[in-house]
């Protein structure tokens, strides 16, 4: 059947909480940026009612959703095909329906990150040591293509060793990943780059990390943004850390590729990039 026309094509991101998600604020600004006729709000979804909630967007003819926390894990089981990133990270942080009873999952995370530290921001991964901080949902997304980088190592440390221990598994990465916990880090060897992978800030908890993590050399990136700061760049900061980068571009990056996947358009981000730098 064919397409009505100025039909509005329905889009989201399904999370809980999500009021303070800046997606459609991004979604929104591609939209008018390549005249693609979409709309793109928030699915709060309230825990257990996560694939009715999903199934009931998609009956009402919605077009994709983008999946935040704590819903990337079921978005994966849902998916009826999977991308490639999706399959390596074990998450999905975008869904395209098909149809209501085909729905593919893809994960544009791992992307973002990659392009936003390598092509952004300019770092080079070749033969760094890397330390990310926290193996929960977040750290889920950049693991598969920091494996697959040229580094020189690649540490996870996690208050739970056991969770990090399992994720390790989960990606099939023993000979690729070391594992330990928060309080090793003190005898280890300051990395290159420092990635927090954690919930603490978005929690409101305090961070507590040896502050041998860091040094006047170490790049420190941080998966959440905050309007001005998050406290873990604050407390890198504090310890003389070389720069400091939050997860705006990430966002925007990651965003780009999932506007890509379903309006076969990739939207230019320097736009959004440069915004950020002004707050
Ligand atoms: P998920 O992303 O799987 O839903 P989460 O509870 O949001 O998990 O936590 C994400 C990560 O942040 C986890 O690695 C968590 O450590 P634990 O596995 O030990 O729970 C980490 N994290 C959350 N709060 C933290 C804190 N205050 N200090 C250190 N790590 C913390």
């Amino acid at each position: 059947m064919e397409k009505p026309e100025n039909t509005i094509d329905e889009y989201a991101v399904a999370g809980y909480p999500v009021d303070h998600s800046l997606s459609p604020k991004i979604h929104k600004s591609f939209a008018q940026q390549t005249g693609e006729a979409i709309s793109y709000g928030l699915l709060s979804i309230a825990p257990t009612l996560f694939e009715e909630s999903v199934k009931k967007f998609a009956e009402s003819g919605g077009k994709g959703l983008n999946i935040t926390l704590p819903y990337k894990e079921a978005a994966f089981e849902l998916a009826s095909e999977l991308g490639p990133e999706a399959t390596k990270a074990k998450a999905v942080n975008t869904l395209t329906i098909l149809s209501p009873k085909n729905i593919r999952g893809d994960n544009t995370d791992g992307i973002g990150f990659m392009r936003d530290l390598t092509k952004n921001n300019g770092v080079s991964l070749r033969e760094k040591h890397i330390l990310i901080l926290g193996a929960g949902g977040a750290a889920r997304g950049i693991l598969p293509p920091l494996m697959n980088s040229s580094l020189g190592s690649l540490t996870l440390a996690n208050r739970t060793v056991e969770k990090a221990n399992r994720l390790v598994q989960l990606l099939n990465a023993k000979n690729k990943i070391t594992v330990c916990s928060i309080a090793q880090l003190a005898n280890a060897h300051t990395p290159d780059i420092v990635i927090n992978a954690t919930s603490a800030g978005v929690k409101g908890q305090t961070l507590l990390f040896p502050p041998s993590c860091i040094n006047s050399k170490t790049f420190c990136y941080d998966l959440s943004y905050a309007p001005k700061q998050t406290p873990f760049l604050k407390w890198a900061g504090e310890q003389g850390a070389n720069k400091l980068v939050q997860g705006w571009g990430m966002l925007v990056e990651q965003a780009a590729e999932s506007f890509l996947i379903w309006r076969g358009i990739r939207p230019d981000t320097k736009f959004l990039l440069r915004k950020n730098e002004k707050n």
